[in-house]
């Protein structure tokens, strides 16, 4: 049974957790875009667990975790989380986690001119995780870009950093801001390839092999639906396919090798960085940051929050081809007494079912809210799907509904054992 587990609404729906909860019947974790923007935290064994590049199946023993082709690798990020979770006692070696020889790598460039290029962009930024992403992608597609295979070629390496820094450098004076050395880049990307070296490997064999002798595969998505480059609130996106399709393309197992497609999200609706949030409410936002919840991973900002919103999770459900819901966080909204659901957007006058793609269109977008009464108690201590209060299966019961797709598991805390089993 091969699976990807993908994020529906703008990332940090806790897919991480439920990645970490499937892993147990799995055999090899396959991360196929992205790279160290993501952040998940998992917590297995009582410890907690902050991972960004490394799928999340490195926690257990005897399963293969795959960084694929499609990912943006920062040697420096990768090499300092390895040595982090080492020092929580989880060894990691080449058994354990393999990097594909095509990824491309994030240089210490590509992270400043992130930095420069939201600056510049003032008002208009993205918000984005500054972890260079967007060049490092951008250099992939305009043919530029460094793979993880050419580190091996020193002479090549130098050569192409030191054309990048030249370019990067025109548009950091342009900035105003300090300029790079080529030779303290080259320096600092091979001294932490010199750790990742033995983890290289052609990746497509392996999880052919793996797929063709009948192991299960996971596949954990980063980020969410919403920002993807393609589907997402364009231009506040990240730059590459999150949805399933980034799956195959992002690792060389193709579409029928896929079995199912896990969409996570919340309870509720979260984002962080900038862009448009139609069911942004204050009053939830503050309830929950009061409860101390919903503080990015990777970079500590506090999310906005807002409604659930099935305009935005309709369209994630079609797009991603999601078999099953996994909802998480249901134990946030245990003490709200009424809750609302957002089933259309309001434009102009005309009533949307799927969100617009007009990018302006959003800031006229109204919600049109539905309310169901709160369930009131704690669902943390629920062990089966069937003990949750019956408000709370109203409400999950009427999200299935709007998004055409059955409930597979409900998240009631941040424990595995937290996780509820609606439908295998
Ligand atoms: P970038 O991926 O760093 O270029 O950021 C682009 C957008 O994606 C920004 O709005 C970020 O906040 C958002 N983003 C990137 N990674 C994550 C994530 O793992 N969780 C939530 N938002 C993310």
């Amino acid at each position: 049974m091969n699976t990807i587990v993908t994020g529906l609404q703008w990332g940090d729906e806790g897919k991480g957790k439920i990645v970490d909860y499937l892993t147990e019947n799995t055999d090899v974790v396959v991360r196929g875009q992205g790279g160290n923007n993501a952040g998940h935290t998992v917590i297995a064994r009582g410890e907690k667990y902050v991972l960004h590049l490394r799928p999340s199946g490195i926690l257990w023993d005897g399963k293969l975790n795959v960084i694929g082709n499609g990912v943006v690798l920062d040697p420096a990020g990768l090499v300092a989380e390895i040595e982090r979770i080492e020092g929580q006692g989880v060894a990691i070696n080449p058994e354990k986690l393999l990097i594909s020889d095509r990824a491309h790598v994030v240089l210490p460039l590509h992270k400043e001119l992130d930095a420069a290029r939201e600056a510049a962009l003032g008002d208009r930024r993205i918000g984005t995780t500054k972890r260079g992403i967007g060049p490092t992608y951008a250099d992939k597609v305009n043919r530029n870009g460094l793979r993880v295979a050419d580190l091996f070629d020193e002479a090549f390496t130098r050569d192409t950093i030191a054309l990048r820094t030249a370019d990067a450098n025109e548009i950091l004076r342009r900035y105003e801001l300090s300029t790079f050395d080529a030779g303290e880049q080259f320096d600092e990307v091979m001294r932490a390839f010199d750790r990742l070296r033995p983890h290289v490997a052609n990746t497509i064999p392996v999880l052919h092999e793996a797929w063709k002798g009948g192991r299960n595969i996971l596949f954990e998505g980063a980020q969410g639906t919403l920002l993807d480059i393609d589907f997402g609130t364009f231009p506040f996106v990240t730059s590459s396919n999150t949805t399933s399709g980034g799956c195959c393309t992002g690792s060389g197992l193709p579409p029928t090798a896929i079995d199912r497609v896990i969409g996570v999200c919340k309870a509720y609706t979260t984002r962080v960085g900038a862009g448009p949030f139609p069911s942004v409410d204050e009053g939830l936002s503050q309830y929950l940051h009061d409860l101390g919840r919903e503080f990015g991973a990777t970079t500590g900002r506090p999310r906005g929050c807002g409604w659930l919103d099935a305009v935005l999770l309709r369209q994630g459900c079609m797009i991603n081809g999601a078999t099953g819901l996994a909802v998480t966080n249901l134990d946030g909204l245990d003490d709200y007494e009424t809750l609302r659901i957002c089933t259309a957007y309001e434009i102009d006058g005309v009533r949307h079912d799927l969100p617009p793609a007009d990018r302006h269109a959003w800031d006229r977008a109204k919600p049109v809210y539905e309310e169901l009464p709160g369930w009131m108690s704690d669902t943390t201590g629920c062990t089966r799907y069937d003990q949750l209060p019956a408000r709370a299966l109203d409400y999950l019961g009427r999200l299935s509904e709007l998004c055409d797709t059955p409930i597979q598991f409900v998240g009631v805390g941040p424990d595995r054992a937290q996780t509820l089993v609606a439908t295998k």
